[in-house]
């Protein structure tokens, strides 16, 4: 049988562990083109949040009792893809399910049989990462000298930006974080110029003016709407805000939640504002995963990552995604 976890009804809020169901299927015989992996280890992710209420995303809603989606490491146990070999390791989006059947179609990566942890691949060398390193080089044009500015800075996507942000020439890299241990790591063991404890400061536009007292060249937001109206005076001119996540703005109807006021700021300093979908870049994944393998085996590009154990974990290590509990990136290892 297949054990996975599906949505109980539509979410109004931050998601509680009883906004899911454990349910079990037969596991399907398999059809020409389709294979079936094992998964050894799924990932949680703030992006899920929009999809478990109806409305607009970038990706359909899930339907009360659909599969919960998310990244995938797995290993092929029986296959009709001449791509993919039994006993194959691939990352997929096969869900919060114990074996996922991968149809032919869609997001199946093989991965290479090496010493890299595989667990890597669903975060700082997966979409986390890849996020980070287009998020910066395509959406924010990334030049040598610039000023940036990071969002939920700690978590994976975050903190891989700065990190990518100062290993390619910036002129000072600041992140915005929650809490003292997170701050303490982005500029201790991370690299980062600085970093502003968002929960600790009355005020946050006077704290990001201070610690970028030349301004901003690229936001890399995480969080949201607030978040950019705050940056848009701060901003230099020709500068880049990179939307790459809504963290704060995911559990808020979209009638509720901040606007974007100050827009008179992008004709005189001809901003630029662009979201992106990082599969777009998704032909350009391996020459990035070449150049961040060779930053982490230098020591030049550190991760965190939190392991949980077993499928019954995914529901609360997704919860706490909204809580500020993770500090790194977070998987869920339900195989060996
Ligand atoms: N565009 C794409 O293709 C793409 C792909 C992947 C991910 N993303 C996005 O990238 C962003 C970062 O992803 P990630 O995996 O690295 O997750 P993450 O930043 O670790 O997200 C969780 C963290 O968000 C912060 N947070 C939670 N609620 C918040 C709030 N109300 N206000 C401010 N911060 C809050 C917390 O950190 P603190 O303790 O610091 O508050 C929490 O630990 C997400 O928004 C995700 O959707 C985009």
């Amino acid at each position: 049988m297949i054990r996975y976890v599906a949505l109980k009804a539509h979410v109004d809020g931050a998601p509680q562990e009883s906004d899911f169901l454990f349910e079990e299927m037969p596991r399907p015989a398999l059809e020409d083109g389709q294979f079936l992996a094992e998964n050894i280890y799924v990932s949680v992710d703030p992006g899920m949040r929009s999809r478990l209420s109806p409305g607009a995303s970038y990706a359909p809603p899930i339907a009360p009792g659909g599969l919960i989606d998310g990244f995938t490491i797995g290993r092929v146990v029986a296959s009709k893809n001449l791509a993919f070999a039994e006993g194959q390791w691939v990352t997929m989006g096969g869900g919060w399910a114990t074996h996922s059947l991968f149809g032919g179609r869609g997001f199946a990566i093989p991965l290479p049989d090496s010493d890299i942890p595989k667990s890597l691949y669903l975060g700082i060398l997966g979409i986390p990462g890849m996020t980070s390193y287009f998020g910066l080089k395509r959406v924010g044009r990334f030049e040598e000298g610039d000023h940036v500015l990071v969002t939920s800075a700690a978590g994976p996507v975050g903190a891989t930006a700065g990190q990518l942000a100062k290993r390619w020439g910036a002129a000072s890299v600041v992140g915005i974080a929650g809490g003292p241990d997170k701050c303490a790591w982005l500029t201790e063991e991370a690299g980062f110029d600085a970093a502003i404890d968002y929960k600790a400061e009355n005020d946050l536009s006077a704290a990001i003016a201070a610690a970028l007292p030349k301004g901003i060249d690229i936001l890399f937001d995480n969080v949201g709407n607030a978040m950019i109206e705050r940056c848009l005076p701060l901003m230099r001119r020709g500068g880049r805000i990179v939307i790459s996540g809504q963290v704060a703005d995911y559990n808020v109807p979209l009638a509720q939640r901040d606007g974007v006021f100050n827009t008179g700021e992008f004709i005189g300093k001809r901003l630029l504002m662009q979201g992106l979908v990082v599969f777009d870049d998704m032909m350009q994944f391996p020459e990035a995963q070449l150049e961040m393998g060779g930053l982490i085996a230098n020591g030049n590009l550190i991760y965190k990552e939190e392991i949980f154990e077993g499928l019954e974990a995914l529901p609360g290590a997704f919860c706490g995604l909204f809580k500020g509990e993770n500090f790194g990136r977070r998987l869920v290892k339900i195989g060996d």
